[in-house]
C-alpha cells in the first residue's frame, strides 16, 4: 500500500465509539504563555463588500512588499474577523472546528510595524489580545521561496497533543481541515482590507517549530503585504 493511503488509513474510523489512539487527558498542553503580559487588541468592522466579489477578488500573489503604517487597530481588525470569537457566542469563532475543540492556534511574527516590539506573538482570541513569546522575528529562514518580504506573517499550528487527546490519529486530519478554514478566512479578510498574501505550505518546519512550545507544530504560513 501507498505511504499516503497507510497514512489515511491509520486516521480512518469504522466506529461512532471512542476513536482509537487516543491521548489521557493529561496530554492537554499547558499553555505556557497565558501568563505573560498581553496587549489589548481593538478592532473595525471591515469594508462592506459583496460577497460574490470577495469570492471571486481573493488570489495568491507571489511577491510581497511590507505593509506601512499597519495600526494595532488593524491588525487586531484582521484577527477579529478572520479567527476571532463570535459575537453571539464567544466560546465559538468565527470558523469551524471538529467538536469546537479548536486545536490550532495563531501566531505572529511582527516587525517593523504597528506600535510595538518586533517579535512572535500568540493571538489569545478569548482576550482578543496579543502575546509576546519570542524576540525572534525573523522567519524568512523557513522559506523556500523568493519574493516574500512581509511584516506581518500569521502562523497556523496545531495543538496536536490536544487533537490526538480527543480524535486519535484522525485528529490530525481535523487540524489541517481546521487550518484550511481559517486560512480561507485570513486570505479573504486580508483582500477586503486590501493587503495582499499568501497560503504558503511549502517551508522549512523546524525553522517555525523551533520557536513554538513543543506541542505545537506549524501547518501554514500566511505573510501579508502590499
Ligand atoms: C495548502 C496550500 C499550500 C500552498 N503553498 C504555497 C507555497 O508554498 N508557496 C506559494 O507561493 N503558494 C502556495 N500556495 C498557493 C497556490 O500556489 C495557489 O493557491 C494556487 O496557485 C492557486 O492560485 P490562487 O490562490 O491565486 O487561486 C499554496 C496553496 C495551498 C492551498
Amino acid at each position: 500500500m501507498k505511504e499516503i493511503h497507510k497514512f489515511h488509513e491509520m486516521s480512518s474510523w469504522d466506529t461512532l465509539k471512542k476513536p482509537p489512539n487516543t491521548l489521557d487527558g493529561n496530554a492537554t498542553s499547558k499553555m505556557h504563555f497565558k501568563e505573560l503580559p498581553k496587549i489589548k487588541l481593538n478592532y473595525n468592522n471591515i469594508p462592506e463588500k459583496n460577497f460574490s466579489k470577495i469570492i471571486q477578488e481573493r488570489y495568491t500573489t507571489k511577491e510581497i512588499s511590507p505593509l506601512e503604517n499597519v495600526s494595532i487597530e488593524e491588525l487586531g481588525t484582521f484577527l477579529k474577523w478572520s479567527v476571532g470569537t463570535r459575537f453571539n457566542d464567544k466560546s465559538k469563532r468565527v470558523y469551524p472546528s471538529a467538536g469546537g475543540s479548536y486545536p490550532n492556534h495563531i501566531f505572529i511574527f511582527i516587525r517593523n510595524n504597528l506600535n510595538i516590539d518586533d517579535g512572535l506573538y500568540w493571538y489569545d482570541e478569548k482576550d482578543h489580545s496579543i502575546v509576546k513569546i519570542s524576540s525572534n522575528y525573523i522567519y524568512e529562514g523557513a522559506l523556500l521561496q523568493d519574493g516574500i518580504d512581509a511584516n506581518l506573517c500569521f502562523v497556523i499550528a496545531s495543538d496536536l497533543n490536544k487533537s490526538q487527546e480527543k480524535y486519535g490519529l484522525r485528529g490530525y486530519r481535523f487540524c489541517l481541515l481546521e487550518a484550511g478554514h481559517i486560512s480561507q478566512n485570513m486570505l479573504h479578510v486580508a483582500s477586503v482590507m486590501g493587503w495582499k498574501s499568501a497560503p504558503i505550505g511549502g517551508f522549512r518546519d523546524e525553522v517555525i517549530n523551533d520557536r513554538l512550545p513543543n506541542e505545537f507544530k506549524v501547518l501554514l504560513l500566511i505573510p501579508v503585504g502590499k
